[in-house]
């Protein structure tokens, strides 16, 4: 490792033992090394169509059918994926620090396979059916249901409680984010004192506006990636390289250091 990189490493370390609050934004890229597409360049998912042909409330009600398919398609490619040393490393973080919260854009479930507990998913678990039947306003809507790669993955569910067809939990295009994970994640990333921004080409707002507000109050922005990093001229250390490698490195530092 590059003594530049490895010195940025062990300062990041020191900081994030210092820290008491800490927030991390991760995207695509963290699991990328599990062998999970990114969404975005060659190979992405994106790649040659239009994300809202299968990604949006208007595609679905078009055509359920070839959403749906998608969905089947990657539940099926997700449940051939595991977590890799940087989701691990992060499991870790929340044990090391005492507030720790994780945002992530990702919908693979990977960060609670590798132990993360405290997670706020921005856009949705791609293992969430959700129903789409309409309900009067007075009463709760149908709960959701969690399925595993164990499950019956290609034929479309029906709710468990009213009938009606059910869609995949996940946050299309057009849509706007929950509003309690939106409110937790802008409060974790108000709050924090470092904030990490691994694996995410931070285009998509308003998910990307999130480590911008952390440098606003303060925060330490320390980015992750092995490519230019999107929000470099905001960020006080830039972490090049695969989160495979730089998060377990920043745990390694941080257990060295209080040996
Ligand atoms: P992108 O595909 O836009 O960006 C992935 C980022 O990960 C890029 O900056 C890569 O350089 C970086 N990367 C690749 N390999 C990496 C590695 N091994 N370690 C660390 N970083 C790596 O994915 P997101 O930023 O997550 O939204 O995309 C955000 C949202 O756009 C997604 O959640 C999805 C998509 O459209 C919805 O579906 C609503």
């Amino acid at each position: 490792m590059a003594t530049e990189l490895a010195n940025n490493i062990r300062q990041v370390a020191d900081m994030l033992k210092e820290a008491e609050r800490v927030c991390c934004m991760t995207g695509a890229g963290v699991s990328a090394e599990s062998g999970v597409a990114t969404f975005r360049g060659h190979g992405g998912l994106w790649e040659g169509r239009r994300p809202e042909e299968v990604a949006s409330p208007e595609a679905f009600h078009a055509d359920p059918e070839d959403v749906w398919r998608f969905y089947f398609w990657r539940r099926k490619k997700l449940a051939e994926c595991k977590p890799n040393p940087g989701h691990y490393a992060l499991a870790r973080l929340e044990g090391m620090i005492p507030s720790f919260t994780l945002v992530t854009q990702n919908v693979d479930d990977l960060h609670r396979v590798a132990g993360s507990e405290r997670i706020i998913e921005l856009h949705g678990n791609v293992w969430i059916n959700r129903c789409t039947g309409g309900h009067p306003s007075d009463e709760p809507p149908c709960p959701d249901t969690r399925v595993t790669p164990d499950d019956v993955l290609d034929e479309i569910p029906h709710c468990p409680k009213c009938g009606a067809m059910m869609r995949p939990g996940v946050v299309w295009f057009g849509e706007m984010l929950p509003s309690d994970e939106f409110a937790a994640a802008v409060t974790a990333a108000r709050d924090c004192q470092v904030m990490l921004v691994a694996g995410t080409s931070a285009v998509v707002h308003p998910a990307a506006s999130i480590a911008t507000w952390a440098a606003d109050t303060g925060a330490a922005i320390v980015e992750i990636n092995p490519e230019a990093p999107p929000l470099s001229s905001a960020a006080d250390y830039c972490l090049t390289g695969p989160s495979g490698e730089i998060l377990p490195a920043i745990v390694e530092a941080m257990s060295a250091a209080s040996a």
